[in-house]
């Protein structure tokens, strides 16, 4: 056990292994005394608290476009980097001086510039696309901002309702925006066999909880001669659907204000999409099978959901499994919980997904991944 013997500086990296470290020690030994343990556990929390805040900066450097900037620059003052982001340089300074100590940003002390290295340009920028982590960092803030609201529905039951989260339809769009337009139309949709060429000659196609409309739109664009239906019961981003598809002239999709717990169509589609709009429904069962309903005969349900196991202790081995948990615990699972729902959960898992899609009547399920998207998992049923 190395752990207090570290300086202070080497906490946070020494604090990377210390989960294996107390494994290690309880496994391989089993003398470990709990003054030990409890030195490793808290260790491990030093790095977290860091990292917990690293998270936060760099969602506001996200949000600033002080990535954007730092990566265009050579290395810059405070003050150049302030001007080149029109923002206000105590600030700037003193974030940088945070990315900094993270090991992120790198500083001159003889010359006083800073500079963002190119590995990190890679997955902290636009240029990244989908790997653009700084977006996913916004979720930690969203976390923080909520948390307060659900401590006390720990304490009464119940849960949030969307109308709480003022920023989550901005970063759900965000978030699955940067995810299709590199793969929607190439790669994903091409896991339904034959669906392109359907597509190309014309269907009839519904997406359902579509948010803010980008996936239906790329679609749109993509397969003129079909025909596209958004369903959301958020009047904001069902607005920002038709917002954006005005703005790109498209006249193959329509959207629809309306709770999908109660869509009543039959036979009406050939294709039913669902990008992770399922495991946050009240009622997901009843959905299910209005979508199963909803189709034609040989129609298909291409439905995109968080890729994680049914089973609590396949998850550990998940890298980012109590990301998922505590997003399910701030969000997913307290919106349905706040409609009088199931609480599904972000976490429901591919096993309960595959039963829950034969329940509602599908056949012929897959379930498939794509290569730019490790946090979702693919299915694909049939009527
Ligand atoms: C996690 S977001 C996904 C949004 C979008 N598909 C995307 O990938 O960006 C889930 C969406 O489902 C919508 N939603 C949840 N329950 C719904 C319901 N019962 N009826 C209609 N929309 C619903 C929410 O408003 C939200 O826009």
């Amino acid at each position: 056990m190395t752990i207090q013997e570290t300086s202070t500086g080497d906490l946070t990296i020494e604090a990377l292994d210390a989960v294996e470290t107390v494994e290690t020690v309880e496994s391989d030994t089993g003398e470990a005394t709990t003054e030990e343990l409890a030195a490793a556990a808290a260790a491990r929390f030093v790095g977290i608290l860091n990292d917990a805040a690293i998270a936060v900066l760099t969602s506001i450097g996200h949000q600033t476009g002080l990535f954007e900037v730092l990566a265009a620059l050579p290395p810059a003052s405070s003050e150049q980097i302030a001007d080149a982001g029109d923002l206000d340089e105590r600030y700037v300074r003193e974030w940088l001086g945070g990315m900094t100590a993270a090991r992120v940003v790198r500083y001159d002390p003889a010359a006083g510039t800073y500079r963002l290295p190119p590995e990190y340009a890679a997955v902290l920028t636009s240029a990244a696309g989908p790997n653009n982590l700084a977006i996913l960092m916004q979720h930690t803030s969203m976390m923080g901002e909520m948390e307060q609201k659900v401590i006390e529905h720990f304490r009464r039951g119940g849960g949030l309702s969307y109308e709480d989260y003022p920023l989550f339809h901005r970063n759900m769009a965000e978030t699955s925006a940067a995810v299709h337009d590199l793969a929607l139309v190439d790669g994903i949709l091409p896991l339904v066999p034959d669906l392109p060429e359907r597509l190309e000659d014309g269907i009839d196609v519904a997406d359902i909880g579509c948010g803010s409309g980008h996936a239906i739109n790329l679609m749109a664009q993509a397969f003129p001669a079909s025909r596209f239906t958004g369903y959301d019961f958020s009047e904001a981003a069902v607005g920002a659907a038709r917002a954006e598809a005005r703005r790109l002239g498209i006249t193959n999709a329509v959207f629809e204000v309306l709770d999908v717990a109660r869509l009543d169509v039959r036979g009406g589609f050939d294709a039913v999409t669902a990008f992770d709009a399922i495991h946050d429904q009240a009622h997901p069962a009843r959905v299910l099978r209005n979508i199963r309903r909803a189709l034609r005969p040989g129609g298909v349900f291409l439905m995109v959901d968080i890729k994680a196991s049914s089973n609590v202790e396949d998850n550990i081995a998940l890298p980012w499994g109590s990301y998922l948990y505590a997003i399910s615990t701030v969000h997913c699972m307290s919106v349905s919980l706040g409609l009088d729902g199931d609480g599904l959960g972000t976490v429901w898992g591919g096993q309960r997904a595959l039963s829950m899609l034969a329940e509602a009547g599908f056949g012929g399920i897959e379930s498939k991944g794509v290569d730019s998207d490790p946090f979702n998992s693919y299915f694909v049923a049939r009527t």
